[in-house]
């Protein structure tokens, strides 16, 4: 619930669209979700190197990274991760405002926590990208021994192990890691932001 009161809103003179000329492209988040190891980050990382080789003004949140910052102050109860997920929004509608195309990596396991990013931001602002790899996949992968711990009760509340991942019902953009090289899955959002007029 809100604590502030007495606070009124200021608009600025420069305005989204300002930007949007300034820049030459859209500003939209990108919202990767999907399991551990699914390949948020390797994808949104390869991504934005493509975004910014086209000149896109492009900045990327990242789940590790924001939780050494920003988020250290929570963990991954059910409560914590909702909280994660409004604060990313929050940034992230922030940095639309301020004319950049924004790519967030989160696991963001609830739908309803990103509904309600989505929500706070216009249409075609938000575009969910469903990171889809089956979970054998991802514990085969184990990157960071995450599931092994979580396997052996060392992690309780381990996303796909002991705690939920709620698919995406309707996502702009899925790409399957566990079927499609990376150069694939990039060209896919590549193709989605050209054919969308993200980057003209
Ligand atoms: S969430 O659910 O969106 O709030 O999670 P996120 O901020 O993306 O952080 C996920 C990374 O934290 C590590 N980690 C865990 N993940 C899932 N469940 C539990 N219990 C957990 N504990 C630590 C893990 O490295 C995740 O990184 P990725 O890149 O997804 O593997």
């Amino acid at each position: 619930m809100s604590k502030s009161t007495n606070i009124i809103w200021h608009e600025s003179n420069i305005t989204k669209a300002d930007r949007y000329k300034q820049n030459n492209h859209k500003s939209a988040v990108l919202w990767f979700t999907g399991l551990s190891g699914s390949g948020k980050s390797t994808l949104s990382v390869a991504l934005e190197n493509e975004l910014f080789q086209l000149g896109i003004h492009t900045y990327r949140l990242d789940g590790d990274n924001v939780r050494h910052g920003l988020n250290k102050n929570l963990g991954f109860s059910p409560e914590d991760r909702s909280e994660n997920i409004r604060r990313i929004g929050e940034v992230g509608k922030l940095m639309s405002d301020a004319g950049l195309l924004t790519l967030t990596a989160f696991i963001s396991p609830y739908q309803e926590d990103r509904d309600q990013v989505r929500s706070i931001l216009e249409k075609d602002e938000f575009i969910e990208i469903y990171v889809k790899c089956n979970l054998e996949a991802c514990e085969s992968r184990d990157p960071k021994g995450l599931y092994k711990k979580a396997r052996a009760g060392e992690i309780k509340g381990f996303t796909g192990i002991d705690a939920p991942y709620e698919e995406p019902t309707n996502p702009e953009i899925i790409v399957e890691t566990d079927n499609q090289s990376l150069e694939e899955s990039v060209q896919v959002i590549i193709n989605y932001l050209k054919e969308k007029n993200y980057l003209v």
